[in-house]
């Protein structure tokens, strides 16, 4: 068994961000990352054409903003090069291969175990942390709902995490379902491909273009929600028009504060709207039933299709390997504490990226947690050391040096 101070488990931007944070102020920890690689949703899981839809200011971690030279909206490439040049700036090396399958709190200890297997040798690895960051994502695991009669479906089935391109589509008939950001990007994509493109809407979003979004972040510092909302709607407005023709419905709050309430992200439009608009891309209602390569919708249509991709979404899965997640986490995934302390649980357990925040929240997450973490450390460092005089700080600053000696 391997003892260590802190113990963050995955490598995506979350559990970066908070190891750059703690090394800068030299805690020792470790990263333990199921994968070979570090930020695998982006290497692995994210198709060819996506663009970040936010502005690069708010897609920075901490203490490395992006140059001057990055475009506004980053490609995904250039995403992941700032990711792997982040990870070697603050000398991050996640122990990668090692599947975190088990972990709970082991009172007598006063320490967090964590089980991973090592999944090139087979063999479990036992840590024992003092601290433990969950930094799973959200995205952790692909969600596909329940569809009567999906089992007999003939045709190709994907989830939005598994599709690269429209490139092996051209001149099929593909449904897409779901209408978030992913969904109406690939929509856009297969039918750039030639691919007859169906999507399926079935409740109001709002959709906006991401320099609007840009806009209205800026001026939410300075204006409420529902001004800020209604400039959106009439900008809106003037470059989609009424979107209630080919399907589209808004719902009744305005986009931020429909995000507030919901959690919702407005669709960012990337060609998708006008290629609906143009009829190029149907929208469909909901699934009755699948029947073969026959998919029923709720307006009575039939249509056959030779693919149905799936852009429903995530789940966060923490509570399949952390046994006593409750300490931060309801059994949805979600976290468990109100603003402003969220990610921030009992029993130095905390959670980074888990609040649907984006980026911007990732790297705030990160900077609490290490800061916290750093103040309980010096606290104990100081009753220590009064508690033991100058003969305490001494062997302090020995065990400190030490902790540095080993782990960098
Ligand atoms: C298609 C797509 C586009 C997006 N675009 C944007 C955008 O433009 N702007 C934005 O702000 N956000 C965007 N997001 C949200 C994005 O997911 C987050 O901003 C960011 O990736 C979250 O980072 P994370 O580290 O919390 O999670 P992740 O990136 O999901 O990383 C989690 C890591 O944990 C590892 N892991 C999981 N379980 C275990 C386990 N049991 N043991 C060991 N390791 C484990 C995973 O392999 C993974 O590497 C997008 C998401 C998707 C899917
Ligand atoms: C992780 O596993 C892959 C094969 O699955 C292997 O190529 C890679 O070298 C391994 N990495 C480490 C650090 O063990
Ligand atoms: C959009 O058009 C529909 C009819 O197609 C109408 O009922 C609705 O009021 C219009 N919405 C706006 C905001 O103008």
């Amino acid at each position: 068994m391997e003892d260590i101070l802190v113990a963050i488990v995955g490598a995506g931007p979350s559990g970066l961000a908070t190891a750059a944070c703690l090394n800068s102020m030299l805690i020792p920890n470790i990263i333990l990352e199921r994968e070979d690689c570090c930020a695998s949703l982006w290497k692995k899981r994210a198709y060819d054409r996506l663009k970040l839809h936010l502005a690069k200011r708010y897609c920075a971690l901490p203490l490395l903003p992006h140059l001057p030279t990055t475009p506004k909206y980053m490609s995904k490439d250039t995403f992941v090069c700032y990711l792997d040049d982040y990870a070697s700036r603050f000398n991050i090396k996640p122990l990668y291969n090692r599947s975190v399958e088990h972990s709970f709190y082991d009172e007598n200890e006063k320490k967090w175990r964590i089980e991973a297997k090592n999944t090139v040798s087979g063999e479990m690895e036992v840590y024992a942390a003092k601290f433990l960051v969950v930094a799973t994502g959200e995205n952790s695991q692909a969600y596909v709902p329940e569809v009567p009669g999906l089992e007999s479906f003939e045709g190709e089935i994907v989830h939005a995490s598994e599709y690269k391109s429209g490139l092996t589509y051209g001149g099929k008939k593909v449904l897409v379902v779901g209408c978030g950001n992913s969904g109406m990007e690939i929509s856009r994509d297969l039918s750039d491909f030639g691919a007859h493109t169906s999507i399926l809407i079935r409740s109001p979003f709002h959709v906006l273009t991401r320099d609007m979004v840009f806009l209205g972040m800026k001026l939410l510092q300075y204006l409420p929600v529902k001004t800020v909302d209604s400039m959106l709607l009439t900008m809106a407005k003037l470059v989609f028009g009424n979107l209630s023709k080919c399907g589209i419905h808004r719902p009744k709050q305005g986009p931020f504060a429909f995000k507030a309430a919901t959690g919702k992200t407005p669709v960012i439009d990337r060609g998708a709207v006008e290629k609906i608009q143009a009829g190029e891309i149907e929208v469909v209602p909901d699934i009755v039933n699948i029947d073969g390569s026959t998919v029923e919708f709720k307006n009575g249509v039939h249509k056959s299709f030779d693919a149905i991709i799936f852009a429903t979404g995530y789940k966060s899965v923490a509570y399949n390997w952390l046994q006593d997640y409750q300490h931060v986490l309801e059994a949805d995934g979600l976290p468990k504490y109100k603003y402003p302390n969220l990610w921030r649980g009992e029993k130095r357990l905390y959670c980074a990226g888990m609040l649907g925040k984006g980026l911007a929240g990732v790297s705030s997450d990160a900077k609490s947690i290490a800061h916290d973490i750093a103040k309980i450390i010096n606290a104990k460092r100081k009753m220590r050391s009064s508690r033991k005089g100058p003969q305490g700080k001494v062997f302090a600053n020995a065990f400190i040096s030490k902790f540095r000696r080993l782990w960098f």
